[in-house]
C-alpha cells in the first residue's frame, strides 16, 4: 500500500460533488435553493439543451457584497450558518457551505451578484481549480449563477448523463417542486429559449393548479390543522380519482421538499381505508415544524429529514389527513364532477359549500323526516346534500342543495352508512341483534356446520345466531338489526366462508373492514327499490353524520355535486 496522502482541493470538492452534482437538476436544485435564502421575490431559470450545456438561476434576492464573491466558491463558506446551535435550529435550506464548491469544480461556473450596498453589481469565474478575479459588472439588484459544461473535466461522470430530454424531465421535477414549495415567489423556466413555464405570485391553491393541474385542485379537499408547534396545510386529494401510480404525492417540511417514511407511512394509513386497491393518493402538503424539532443534516442532498419525536408527527399527520380525507359529508367540501372544460380556464379553487352548517340547523329535519310528506323547504336552507327530489332509474337520487343538483349513488351510500355502524357496534362490543320472529333456515355444507359451531361466539359477537337443524341445515334465529331484512342465507354463508379462511381472530382483526363491508352489501338498498322522498331524505340526512360517507366501502364516490355554474356550462348559458 503507499503512503497516505492529504488530497488536493480539487479532488475533495470533486468527491464532494459526487454526492450533491449527479445531473444538471441537481445544480438547479443548489442554485433555486440558494435564492430561497437570499429572499428573492421571483426567480427566472434558463436551461439549455435539458442544463447539460447550461443551468442558470436569476434572482432579485440580497445579492452578495464584493468582498464576500470569492468566499461563496470556497469549500466550506457559508453565510448561513455560524455554530452548532444555529445548525440544530437551521431555517435556510442551505448549511453546508459547500454546493457552489462542488459545482464549480467540475463546471464552468459564473456568478454576477449586486447587493443592496453596492452601486453597482460584481462577477467572478470559476473552471475546475482555476478562480479568476472580481470584475465589475452592470446589474440590479440580486444573482445570477450560470453553471455551463456539467462535468467538462470529468468525462467518466459526463457519460453518465442522460439524454437532453431527460435531463431537462429531472429539471422540471425539480422546478416543480420549489415552485409548490414556495407559491409566493413568481417564477419562470425557460429551455433552449422558449418559455416553458411562467408563475406570478399565488395563492397555494392556484399554484398547484398551475403546476398540476385543475383537475388535482378540483378533486382535493382542503386541509389546515395545528397543533402547538405543528402546522400541516395544503390539499389533499380526494379518494376518489387516486390514481395507480404515486406521482403526485408531495411533502414540504418547512418549505423544503422531503421524501419521509414517517409522513409517507401516515399520509398511507389516512387513506387506508378509502383506497381501492394499488390506487395511490394525490397530496401536497406542506408540514411547519420547529427547526429544532428536525434534522436536516441527514444526506448531503437534503431530501432526507430525522424528527426528533417522529411518533408525535406520525400521530398528528395521520389524525388531521385522516379528518380532512374522511370527513362525515356534513363537514367536507365538495368532489366536483368532472365537467369537460369549455375552452377558457374556470374559475380558480372553487368556493367550499357553505357546509360546516351546525347538525342543530337540520336535525329538526331530520326528526320531521319520519313524517311522510315533506314539503320541499327552499334550496338556501337546505341542508349539505340538500333534499330529495326524485330517484333516477332506482339507482340515483336526486336532491337539491344551496349549490345545485346533488346526485347519490343510494346503494354505495347505504353500503358505507351501514358499514360505519357495524364498525361502531363492534368496536362498542358486539353488532347490535335483532330476534326474528321465523328463524331462517337454509341448506349449507357440513363444513359450514362445523365453521359455525367452532366460532359461535365470534358470529354472536357479528350479530347472528343459530342452532344447528340438521347436518346440512342452519337455522339463524337472530341477525344483525341492520340486515336483518336483507338476504341471510348469503350473508352467513359469507361471513363463514371469511372465517373459515381467515379463523376468527383475524377476521375481526386486520380482516375486519373487509368483513364488514362484505356483510354491509347484503344489507343495502338494492338498485331498483323505489324509496319514497322521506326515505331518501332520511338517507340523504344519515349520509351527513356518517364518517367517511363520501365514498363508498369500494373506495368510489357516493355522491356528486353539480353546482349551478357547472350546469351552466353544460348549457352555454350566460356567456
Ligand atoms: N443567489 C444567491 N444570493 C445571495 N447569496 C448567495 C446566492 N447563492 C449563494 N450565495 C452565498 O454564497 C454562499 C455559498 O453558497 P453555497 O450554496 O455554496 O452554500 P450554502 O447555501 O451556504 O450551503 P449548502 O452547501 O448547504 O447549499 C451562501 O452561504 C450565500 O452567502
Ligand atoms: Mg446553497
Amino acid at each position: 500500500m503507499s503512503a497516505i496522502r492529504i488530497l488536493p482541493e480539487l479532488l475533495v470538492s470533486q468527491i464532494a460533488a459526487g454526492e450533491v452534482v449527479e445531473r444538471p437538476a441537481s445544480v438547479l436544485k443548489e442554485l433555486l435553493e440558494n435564492s430561497l435564502d437570499a429572499g428573492a421575490a421571483a426567480i427566472t431559470v434558463t436551461l439549455e439543451e435539458g442544463g447539460i450545456r447550461r443551468v442558470q438561476v436569476e434572482d432579485d434576492g440580497e445579492g452578495i457584497a464584493r468582498d464576500d464573491l470569492p468566499l461563496a466558491l470556497a469549500r466550506h463558506a457559508t453565510s448561513k450558518i455560524e455554530t452548532l446551535a444555529d445548525l440544530e435550529g437551521v431555517a435556510s435550506m442551505g448549511f453546508r457551505g459547500e454546493a457552489l464548491a462542488s459545482v464549480a469544480s467540475v463546471a464552468r461556473l459564473t456568478i454576477a451578484s449586486r447587493s443592496d450596498a453596492s452601486p453597482h453589481g460584481f462577477a467572478i469565474r470559476a473552471e475546475g481549480a482555476w478562480i479568476g478575479e472580481v470584475t465589475p459588472a452592470a446589474r440590479e439588484r440580486g444573482t445570477t449563477v450560470s453553471v455551463e459544461d456539467l462535468y467538462f473535466n470529468t468525462p467518466a461522470r459526463r457519460k453518465f448523463l442522460r439524454t437532453e430530454a431527460t435531463e431537462f424531465g429531472h429539471c422540471e421535477a425539480v422546478f416543480r417542486r420549489i415552485a409548490l414549495a414556495r407559491p409566493e415567489i413568481a417564477f419562470t423556466l425557460r429551455h433552449n429559449g422558449r418559455i416553458s413555464s411562467h408563475l406570478r405570485a399565488q395563492p397555494l391553491g392556484d399554484r398547484a393548479a398551475a403546476v398540476l393541474g385543475r383537475e388535482f385542485l378540483h378533486a382535493s379537499l382542503p386541509l389546515e390543522a395545528q397543533a402547538g408547534t405543528l402546522r400541516l396545510h395544503g390539499l389533499a386529494g380526494s379518494p376518489a380519482p387516486a390514481r395507480a401510480r404515486a406521482d403526485t404525492q408531495y411533502f414540504f417540511v418547512n418549505g423544503r421538499f422531503v421524501r419521509d417514511r414517517v409522513l409517507a407511512h401516515a399520509a398511507r394509513e389516512a387513506y387506508a381505508q378509502l383506497l381501492h386497491g394499488e390506487r395511490q393518493p394525490a397530496y401536497l402538503l406542506h408540514l411547519e415544524i420547529d427547526p429544532r424539532g428536525v434534522d436536516v443534516n441527514v444526506h448531503p442532498a437534503k431530501t432526507e429529514v430525522r424528527f426528533r419525536d417522529s411518533r408525535s408527527v406520525h400521530q398528528f399527520v395521520l389524525g388531521a389527513l385522516r379528518r380532512a380525507v374522511s370527513p362525515s359529508a356534513a363537514q367536507s367540501p365538495v368532489a366536483y364532477a368532472a365537467i369537460a372544460p369549455s375552452g377558457a380556464a374556470g374559475p380558480a379553487l372553487q368556493p367550499a359549500l357553505g357546509l360546516a352548517q351546525p347538525a342543530a340547523a337540520y336535525q329538526a329535519f331530520m326528526a320531521g323526516a319520519a313524517q311522510p310528506a315533506v314539503p320541499l323547504p327552499s334550496a338556501e336552507q337546505a341542508p349539505p346534500l340538500g333534499f330529495a327530489l326524485a330517484q333516477l332509474h332506482g339507482v340515483y337520487i336526486l336532491a337539491q342543495n344551496e349549490a345545485g343538483l346533488v346526485l347519490v349513488d343510494m346503494h354505495a351510500a347505504h353500503e358505507r352508512i351501514v358499514m360505519e355502524r357495524l364498525r361502531a357496534d363492534l368496536e362498542d362490543g358486539c353488532v347490535q341483534r335483532q330476534a326474528l320472529l321465523v328463524p331462517a333456515v337454509f341448506r349449507v355444507d357440513t363444513l359450514d356446520v362445523a365453521t359455525a359451531e367452532e366460532n359461535r361466539a365470534t358470529l354472536e359477537q357479528l350479530g347472528i345466531e343459530f342452532t344447528v337443524a340438521g347436518p346440512n341445515e342452519l337455522a339463524v334465529r337472530a341477525a344483525p338489526a341492520l340486515l336483518a331484512s336483507g338476504d341471510l342465507a348469503a350473508l352467513v354463508r359469507e361471513v363463514l366462508a371469511e372465517l373459515r379462511e381467515f379463523g376468527a381472530a383475524q377476521a375481526l382483526a386486520a380482516r375486519r373492514d373487509a368483513l364488514l363491508a362484505g356483510m354491509a352489501c347484503h344489507a343495502a338498498v338494492r338498485a331498483n327499490r323505489l324509496l319514497t322522498v322521506t326515505e331518501m331524505n332520511a338517507l340523504l340526512r344519515e349520509m351527513e353524520v356518517t364518517e367517511r360517507s363520501g365514498s363508498c366501502n369500494h373506495g368510489r364516490p357516493t355522491w356528486y355535486q353539480l353546482t349551478l355554474a357547472d350546469l351552466d356550462k353544460l348549457f352555454l348559458r350566460g356567456r
